[in-house]
């Protein structure tokens, strides 16, 4: 592994020392170097540096440039200008372009720096509920949750993951009830060894969780039995687990079919939900209680907070414990706090879910500081992530109003896909079975890609068509993209990439060439800001570079010398490779042939 120092960074780090050695009070001061349109780079931190420091800003900036030495044979600034009243202008050589991009081409990883020290972050996502069928809200979680875990690892980051299940809580006393009183409601039709499977799994828990309610609803004597079986459970009572458990194992099914049906990989031994917490539930009430962090409030046991009011006026506690002796959503939550601090050593807690729980967790996370869980070495993030609507702008529902299935709409996602994915089979020569497979790639590709490229925070339509339109900010753009680039490879015949730093440089093959430097820099920052949608944006940006690249300069062509050839397939080759290493950090998979 070899991490190479992006032209930027070495940009920077000479505008810097130039800086620092025309003005030697101005100390470490950041030149401010950005990517620009009139020259590469422009740095225009003389600017506030020189009004602050009573100095002429384009006095400073002349200093600065007789300080760097330009366009010499091997320096990597070409030409260095002050612009305007005291920018800097930047260009940088075409030889430094292409053999910075020759040494990430030599690595494995781009070149994209590893840190051996980083610290280790445990992330929740993924976290369905048992019983329940999954929908476009655990969608999100999944999906940003599993970019940000290979986000994170491939900067260097040790990640934990932690699928935080609802598999506690007071409906298993219905469910269980009913179960025990209908014993062969979860009975499989092919017996108990046979494989179920997911849609089936599905389908029988529906079905069971409709009969009990019904029957909770309607049948008071049912409703005080169910009551009662939630005290069995918590007492640990054998046969109530049991039956508890054939809940968890048949959601578990169904939860790994459509995680597969996502191309997501979750494990088992990660699947740490509610009931994973059960032991420490009664020690957390009782520290809490003990330090003074929480207080008895109307029988329960509560957390107080000046800013977290009701519409009443009143303040709105965090309930830790009821008044009937029951642990909620909360006690739960901090015990796992406790868990991943003491336990898992983690100094980074992330947490991918929905913004309609940010209440919670500012005031899980407040009391866990007050407890002393959380201190300045640990910090815990909520990732919120907004709601998936409609095409119509409203939250997604069906027309009878019911949420949506996850299940259905990943299906007409591949369905779609896939009539896509025909149209042009013929001219690439697919088979029946490549088109199969493309049509699934492309279409979960498309799901997990619109999740991806906005925002996170911002609700989002869920617009099919839009989603597998081969025109715009979409998967299938940047597929189409990567499968052009390995059929320009398979044309290329006797040539092979191969970098040519001597070669003076087209205009859109140094747009390319800078972009593809900044691989690096934005996966730090979308590291470290949690934010999966800044890669996807620069994946974007890399693809529309390469289609105006293409525009401009051919690749193979019997005009081109050999070595513009072969340059021009390095370029070529790096940007597939480019969009193959990001697009599999988001998920998303780059069929060869499209
Ligand atoms: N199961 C919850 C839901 O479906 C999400 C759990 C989020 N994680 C947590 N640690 N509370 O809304």
């Amino acid at each position: 592994m070899a991490s190479v120092t992006s032209l930027a960074a070495s940009v920077h780090q000479r505008v810097a020392d130039a800086l620092s050695a025309a003005l030697p009070e101005a100390g470490a001061a950041d030149p401010l170097l950005r990517r620009s349109d009139r020259a590469d780079f422009q740095a225009n931190g003389m600017l506030a540096l020189a009004k602050k420091l009573k100095g002429n800003p384009r006095e400073l900036a002349a200093q600065v440039v007789a300080g760097i030495p330009a366009g010499e044979s091997g320096a990597v600034i070409k030409e260095i200008e002050v612009s305007g009243p005291g920018f800097l202008n930047i260009t940088v050589a075409d030889e430094a372009i292409i053999e910075t991009l020759a040494a990430r081409a030599a690595d494995d990883r781009l070149g994209v720096p590893y840190a051996d020290d980083a610290g280790t972050t445990v992330i929740d996502y993924a976290q369905p509920n048992v019983a329940k069928e999954m929908h476009v809200g655990h969608l999100r979680s999944a999906v940003i949750g599993a970019a940000m875990v290979e986000i994170l690892e491939f900067t260097g980051e040790k990640v934990i993951r932690r699928h935080h299940i609802g598999d506690w809580g007071t409906q298993f006393g219905m469910l269980i009830q009913y179960l025990i009183e209908h014993p062969h409601e979860l009975d499989h039709k092919g017996g108990e060894s046979a494989e179920i499977s997911g849609e089936e799994a599905a389908s029988n828990l529906n079905r069971l969780y409709k009969a009990s309610r019904a029957l909770f609803d309607s049948d008071g004597e049912f409703k005080e039995r169910a009551r009662r079986r939630v005290v069995d459970l918590q007492a640990g009572d054998e046969e109530t687990l049991a039956m508890w458990q054939r809940f968890v194992d048949e959601s578990k099914i169904y939860f790994y079919s459509v995680f597969n049906k996502l191309d997501m990989d979750i494990r088992d031994p990660d699947i740490v939900g509610e009931s994973g917490y059960n032991d420490m539930l009664e020690e957390t009430c009782r520290l809490l209680e003990e330090s003074g962090v929480a207080v008895r409030s109307e029988g329960a046991l509560c957390v107080f907070f000046d800013d977290v009011k009701g519409p009443d006026g009143n303040p709105v506690p965090l309930i830790v414990k009821k008044s009937d002796g029951g642990y909620g959503y909360a006690a739960t939550d901090l015990s796992a706090i406790r868990d991943r601090v003491h336990n898992l050593s983690a100094d980074t807690l992330l947490y991918v879910v929905d913004v309609r729980q940010s209440l919670h967790f500012k005031m899980v996370f407040e009391t866990a500081r007050r407890a002393g869980w959380l201190d300045e070495k640990t910090r815990a993030v909520q990732l919120a992530f907004g709601t998936v609507l409609g095409k119509d702008g409203k939250p997604f529902k069906t027309r009878a109003g019911e949420t949506v299935r996850l299940v259905d709409l990943l299906d007409e996602a591949v369905e779609r896909a896939t009539t896509v994915v025909r149209e042009k089979a013929e001219k690439v020569g697919l088979t029946e079975q490549e088109i199969t497979e493309n049509g699934a790639q492309v279409g979960i590709g498309a799901v997990k890609y619109a999740d991806l490229s906005t925002s996170a925070s911002r609700d989002y339509k869920f617009d099919l068509d839009q989603m597998v339109s081969l025109n715009g900010d979409t998967s299938v753009y940047l597929q189409y993209a990567y499968a052009r680039i390995q059929s320009i490879k398979r044309k290329a015949g006797e040539h092979r990439p191969a970098a040519h730093p001597e070669l003076p440089l087209a205009p859109a093959e140094r747009a390319l060439g800078l972009h593809l430097d900044q691989f690096g820099e934005v996966l730090a920052e979308a590291a470290a800001s949690f934010e999966p949608h800044r890669l996807a944006a620069y994946l974007y940006q890399l693809a529309s570079h390469l289609t105006a690249f293409y525009e401009k300069c051919q690749v193979i062509s019997a005009d081109n010398p050999v070595e513009v050839v072969e340059n021009r397939l390095f370029l070529v080759d790096l940007t597939g490779r480019t969009l193959h290493q990001g697009m599999a950090l988001l998920g998303i998979r780059t069929p060869e042939r499209l």
